[in-house]
């Protein structure tokens, strides 16, 4: 089996990448990833080095490179990731969230139509959906709504995929995940930027009044979904993901239950201007997956969280490399004005 994954030098790719590594380890991976400033080969330097996964630095936007890739293998399965991905930064610039997101979709949709791909697995996000009042879930028929850039960029290249299928009937399969958190994430996201910043002392910049609400899915479990999503997953179909009932918390909450774990001060949360548009709150009905996929989410928050925050005080090396350089600047135009110091 020869498996394209864009994407995988990112968060939840690399951690997919580990994942097939460990419980499909016949499966040849080839990764594409721009190694744009969220992409770290480092986070599957260990699977790089064996001989089922190889490495090829090109932009999925850029046909005449990704032309190249598919004539190299004949693919069976691709699992695409690659995206920009952080809601903070469309705000500020929406313009490489629509190449990537959605010329860079339809420019693989192009060649893994046309190379005879086997199943196209495009992975999207539940923010397609905009944001839920205090009750209710999406299903997968609830109608697209996205604020920010970001969301749009999805949207729209959920829409391409889907009518891929419809016009052409290529096999497209998409998932709508809520929040991941894990491993390799990079720090500008939530989780990873509050557990850095309580390790160092630093003031932890929640939007609001904190009582938005995210629904919690550690990463593996999403790459569980993923596996069964290509494997056993109906063609044209969409398929939501997302954590425990459990798990869907406010963000004041989880920022207090880190602190606790890392034995940190509360003040250490500084209120701080809102994110303009900011959606109130994510959770997705995930029965469809459940019924035909067999599929749930099987790691607590609690157990999840403690792990996360384990390992990113013991991985110290790989947060604070990328806490330098381009990170400075954008953190400085993110919350230079938000934050009293
Ligand atoms: P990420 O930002 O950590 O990783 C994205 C990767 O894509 C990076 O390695 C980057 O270098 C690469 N990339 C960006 N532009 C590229 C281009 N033009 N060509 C090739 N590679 C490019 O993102 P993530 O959090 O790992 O998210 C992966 C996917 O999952 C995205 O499509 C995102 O929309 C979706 N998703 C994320 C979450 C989440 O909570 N993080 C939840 C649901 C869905
Ligand atoms: O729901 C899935 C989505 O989850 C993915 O599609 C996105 O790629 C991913 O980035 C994530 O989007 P969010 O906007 O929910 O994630 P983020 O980590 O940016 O923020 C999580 C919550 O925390 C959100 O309510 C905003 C808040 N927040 C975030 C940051 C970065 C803060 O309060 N302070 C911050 O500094």
């Amino acid at each position: 089996m020869n498996v394209l994954i864009t994407g995988g030098a990112g968060f939840i790719g690399s951690n997919l990448v580990h994942y097939i590594s460990q419980f499909r380890p016949n499966w040849n991976m080839t990764v594409v990833d721009l190694l744009t400033y969220a992409g770290n080969l480092q986070n599957i330097s260990s699977v790089l080095e064996g001989p089922k996964c190889k490495f090829v630095r090109a932009d999925i936007a850029d046909s005449a490179a990704m032309s190249k890739v598919f004539s190299s293998t004949r693919f069976d399965l691709v699992f695409h990731l690659a995206a920009e991905s952080h809601v903070d930064r469309s705000i500020m610039g929406a313009s490489a969230f629509v190449r990537t997101n959605v010329l860079g979709t339809q420019t693989l949709l192009d060649l893994a139509r046309s190379s005879d791909v086997q199943r196209f697995v495009h992975v999207s996000t539940d923010e397609v959906y905009g944001s839920l009042g205090r009750e209710g879930r999406f299903v997968e028929t609830t109608p697209l709504d996205p604020t920010s850039p970001y969301a749009a960029s999805k949207a729209a290249s959920d829409l391409m995929v889907l009518a891929c299928y419809k016009t052409h009937r290529f096999p497209v399969l998409v998932t709508r995940c809520t929040n991941n958190y894990g491993p390799y994430q990079f720090p500008e996201k939530f989780l990873p930027l509050f557990i850095s910043n309580a390790l160092e002392d630093k003031k932890l910049p929640l939007y609001g009044d904190g009582t938005n609400v995210r629904s919690w899915i550690h990463v593996n479990d999403h790459c569980e979904g993923l596996l069964r999503v290509a494997e056993k997953g109906r063609e044209g179909e969409v398929y939501n993901l997302g954590g425990e009932e459990a798990a869907e918390l406010e963000n004041r909450y989880v920022a207090e239950l880190l602190l606790q774990a890392l034995k940190k001060p509360k003040e250490l949360i500084e209120f701080v201007k809102d994110r303009p548009a900011h959606d109130l709150r994510y959770a997705v009905d995930c029965s469809k997956a459940q019924r035909e996929l067999g599929w749930m989410p099987a790691i607590s928050f609690e157990e999840g969280l403690q792990e996360t925050v384990k390992w990113y005080s013991e991985n110290r090396v790989w947060w604070e490399a990328i806490k330098s350089g381009e990170y400075l600047s954008y953190y400085q135009e993110n919350y230079g004005e938000r934050l009293s110091s």
